[in-house]
C-alpha cells in the first residue's frame, strides 16, 4: 500500500481514522493512529466535555452553555497538545462538521491549535478556505457522497479562493453516524460505496488526477481496503473499527454496547441534524419512539439545522445531550452511533494491532 499524500502531508499508510463525536476520537485515539502511521483525526464536537468539563467556564445543569462552551477552544488546544505528546509531528487531522454553530471559529481554533488537515462533512463546506487563509499548510478535505457535490465545492473554491480540495472523502450509506443521503436513498443500490467511488473519481480526475479519493463507510478488513483501491480509491477512512480499540476515548460502556450489538440492532434513525444517522437501537431509541425521551432544553446550541431545539423536539431528542451521555457511558440515555458492521467485532484491539491487520501484515 502506497503512502497517502494530502496537500503537503504524507501519511505512511493510506488509512484515516474518521473523526467521531462526541469524545470518541480525541487525543488518545487520534494520537495513537497517527503514531502508528495512519491519519488520526480529532473530533471537534463537544470538547467542553473533555476531562470532566474542566475547561468549560459556564455550565447549566452540567452541560456546556451555548456553542462557545460546547465547542470549547481551550479544551481543543489541550486535546491537540496531548495528541502531539503521542504522535509527535506525524500528520494529525481535525474533523469539524459543517452543520455546527460557530463552524468558522472552530476551524480557525483547530488550525491555531496545530493540526495539519481539516476534514468537514455534514453539509457542503462552500466557504471552508475562508477560515484557513492564515494557515496555507493546512490541507482541506471535504466529505461528499457524489461526484456532483465535489464539482460544486471545487468550482466555488477555485473561483473564490483559487484552490480546490487537497483530497476528498467519499462516504457511503453503511457508515456510522450521519448519512449524506435521505433515508430511502441510503438503501438504493446505486448509492452504495462501490458505485460512488468511480463517480467521484471521474469528477476529481477532471480537476486534478493527483487529488486523493478516500473511501469510507462499511470498510472492515484488509480485503475491503484492497477492493476499494481497485475501484479507484487512494485511501480509506474507517470509524467503527477504531471506536473498538483500547485507545478509543469513549467510555468502556460505549465500547461494550458496540461489542454487544447484533446485526438487527444497528439501524438508521432520525436526527435533529436533518440527515438520517446510523446507530444502535438502545433503550433511548425505544423511549424516543414512544415520545418518552428526556426533556429537550437546548443548553448547548450545537447545530444550526436544529434551530435551537425545534428539530430536536420534532425527532424527540437533543443530539448534544444524548451523544454526551453515550460518551459518559449512560446506557439509558446515551445515543450510540455505529457503522453497519459493528456486529462483526467480538473484542477490542490495540490501535497497533488494528493498523497491522488493516495493512495486511
Ligand atoms: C460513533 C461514531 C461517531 C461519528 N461521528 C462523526 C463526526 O462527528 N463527524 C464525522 O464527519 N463523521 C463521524 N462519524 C463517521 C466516521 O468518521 C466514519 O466516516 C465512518 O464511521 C465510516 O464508516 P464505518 O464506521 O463503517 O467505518 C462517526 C462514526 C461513528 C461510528
Amino acid at each position: 500500500m502506497k503512502p497517502l499524500k494530502i496537500g503537503k502531508h504524507t501519511i505512511k499508510h493510506p488509512i484515516i481514522q474518521g473523526g467521531m463525536g462526541l469524545g470518541i476520537s480525541w487525543d488518545r485515539l487520534a494520537g495513537s493512529v497517527s503514531k502508528h502511521g495512519g491519519l488520526g483525526v480529532i473530533s471537534a464536537v463537544g470538547t467542553g466535555y473533555y476531562e470532566d468539563k474542566k475547561y468549560a467556564k459556564k455550565l447549566v445543569e452540567g452541560r456546556p452553555l451555548l456553542e462557545s462552551e460546547f465547542y470549547n477552544r481551550d479544551a481543543l488546544f489541550k486535546i491537540v497538545e496531548n495528541a502531539r505528546k503521542i504522535c509527535s509531528d506525524a500528520p494529525l487531522g481535525c474533523n469539524v462538521l459543517y452543520a455546527i454553530n460557530d463552524y468558522g471559529r472552530v476551524v480557525k481554533d483547530a488550525c491555531e491549535a496545530g493540526v495539519d488537515i481539516i476534514i468537514t462533512g455534514a453539509g457542503l463546506p462552500m466557504d471552508m478556505p475562508e477560515y484557513t487563509k492564515d494557515f496555507p499548510d493546512v490541507a482541506l478535505v471535504p466529505i461528499v457522497s457524489t461526484g456532483r457535490a465535489f464539482k460544486l465545492i471545487a468550482k466555488r473554491w477555485e473561483k473564490r479562493y483559487g484552490r480546490i480540495p487537497d483530497a476528498v472523502i467519499v462516504e457511503g450509506p453503511l457508515s456510522g453516524g450521519h448519512q449524506g443521503f435521505k433515508y430511502e436513498d441510503c438503501l438504493k443500490e446505486e448509492n452504495q460505496l462501490e458505485h460512488l467511488i468511480p463517480d467521484v473519481r471521474a469528477e476529481v480526475d477532471k480537476w486534478d488526477p493527483n487529488i486523493p479519493v478516500i473511501a469510507a463507510g462499511g470498510i472492515w478488513s484488509h480485503e475491503d481496503i484492497v477492493k476499494f483501491m481497485e475501484l479507484g480509491a487512494d485511501g480509506v477512512q474507517l470509524g467503527t473499527r477504531f471506536a473498538l480499540t483500547h485507545e478509543c476515548d469513549a467510555s468502556d460502556e460505549f465500547k461494550q454496547i458496540l461489542l454487544n450489538a447484533k446485526k438487527e440492532d444497528i439501524v438508521l434513525m432520525k436526527s435533529p441534524v436533518g440527515y438520517p444517522a446510523r446507530g444502535i437501537r438502545t433503550k433511548l431509541i425505544e423511549k424516543v419512539e414512544k415520545r418518552e425521551g428526556p426533556v429537550i432544553k437546548c443548553i448547548s446550541n450545537c447545530v444550526f439545522p436544529c434551530n435551537r431545539g425545534e428539530e430536536a423536539r420534532k425527532v424527540g431528542y437533543c443530539i448534544a445531550d444524548r451523544l454526551a451521555d453515550a460518551y459518559l457511558g449512560d446506557e439509558e440515555l446515551g445515543l450510540y452511533f455505529s457503522g453497519a458492521y459493528a456486529y462483526k467485532a467480538d473484542k477490542l484491539l490495540s490501535v497497533e494491532e488494528l493498523m497491522k491487520e488493516l495493512i495486511g501484515e
